[in-house]
């Protein structure tokens, strides 16, 4: 009897070590929970405000104002003239971590900017859009999220 007492709490005492494990490495590996990273990206004010400096400090060197000009030739214009509006948040959310496909200029900033922080700057040039093509791309990154959930993410 005293016998299995022992080992139940033994028991615990493991399951709580170790649970308290996982949510220690998951913290250290991704300070911001991926559960924040919902699709389409919702415009806060707060994450436009923190997108600003993320905008200025990483992109635009080469993308220059968010409705332009660009600085460096190649660099897209990311307002409503470009056509960044004309993909899914959660594409170019992949594409500012990894580089967007055949991307020869354009760095990867898996490493260096956070999953947040991407959700940050696509709100601050969102929130530059007009209404109507922040509608627009909204509601194609809706559809682009019910076909993630019918046949999976990429
Ligand atoms: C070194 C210059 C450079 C920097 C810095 C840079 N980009 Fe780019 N970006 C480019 C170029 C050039 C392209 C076009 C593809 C290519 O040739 O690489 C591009 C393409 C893109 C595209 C895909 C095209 C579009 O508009 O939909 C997105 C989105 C994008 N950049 C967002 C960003 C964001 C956000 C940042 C900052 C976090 C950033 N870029 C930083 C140069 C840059």
């Amino acid at each position: 009897m005293q016998r299995s007492v022992v080992a139940i709490a033994l028991l615990f005492v493991v399951m709580l070590v170790s649970a308290c494990g996982d949510n220690y490495i998951g913290t250290r590996v991704e300070p911001q929970s991926e559960s924040s990273l919902k699709f389409p990206v919702e415009l806060t004010d707060a994450r436009i405000e923190a997108g600003k400096s993320v905008y200025v400090d990483n992109c635009a060197a080469c993308h220059g104002p968010v409705n332009g000009p660009v600085v460096l030739g190649s660099a897209t214009v990311h307002g409503d003239a470009g056509h960044t509006w004309h993909h899914p948040d959660r594409l170019l959310h992949q594409w500012i971590l990894d580089k967007p496909p055949l991307a020869t200029v354009m760095p990867a900033f898996r490493g260096d900017l956070t999953g947040e922080q991407v959700m940050q700057v696509l709100a601050y040039i969102k929130s530059h859009w007009l209404p109507e093509i922040q509608a627009r791309q909204n509601e194609g990154s809706v559809q682009y999220e019910a076909q993630v959930v019918e046949f999976g993410a990429e």
